[in-house]
């Protein structure tokens, strides 16, 4: 990101409270939110309403980069911790079973990933209007969105 030529502003907090309390003071608008892997550790209702505070904070045309863990559209949730635990049995070759053992229940736990579909809904249903996926994992469990917002 240091690379990119442009004012950045960097915050570390909770996503939730933070996104809220810019939305509210309206007199800093972005061209870009990003987050990495975060979402999804919310629920569905916290997620749709990080993305509405997002839409509120971006200018016309602005983009939430939205990178994170995104299930296949015919799976739940326990399904893609299954199949993604089992990517990392087979290919995370340098944990211990000791991390994968932690890395197992944290997954199993906390992750509460979603379908693109889901994520683009929730994005059109607040105003945001061109939704593109640039990259996707081999594995299939992770992907960069763009939400482009009106
Ligand atoms: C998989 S790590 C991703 C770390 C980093 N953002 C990256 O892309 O490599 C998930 C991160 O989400 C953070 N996290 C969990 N809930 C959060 C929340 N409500 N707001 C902000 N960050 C949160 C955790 O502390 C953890 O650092």
């Amino acid at each position: 990101m240091a690379q990119i030529n442009c004012e950045q502003t960097f915050i570390e907090d909770d996503i939730s409270k933070v996104v809220e309390e810019l939305a509210k003071n309206r007199n800093q608008s972005f061209d870009v939110v990003m987050t990495s892997f975060v979402l999804h550790h919310l629920s569905l209702a916290q997620k749709d309403k990080v993305i509405e505070q997002v839409s509120h904070l971006l200018k016309t045309n602005g983009i939430f980069v939205l990178i994170d863990i995104v299930c296949k559209e015919e799976e739940d949730k326990e399904h893609f911790v299954n199949r993604y635990l089992e990517n990392m049995r087979q290919n995370w070759t340098a944990l211990s079973s000791q991390d994968m053992s932690i890395m197992e229940n944290h997954i199993s736990t906390y992750d509460f990933p979603e379908t693109q579909t889901t994520l683009y809904q929730l994005a059109q249903k607040h105003n945001f209007v061109r939704f593109e996926c640039l990259y996707k994992d081999t594995p299939e469990a992770a992907q960069f969105l763009c939400l482009t917002f009106q």
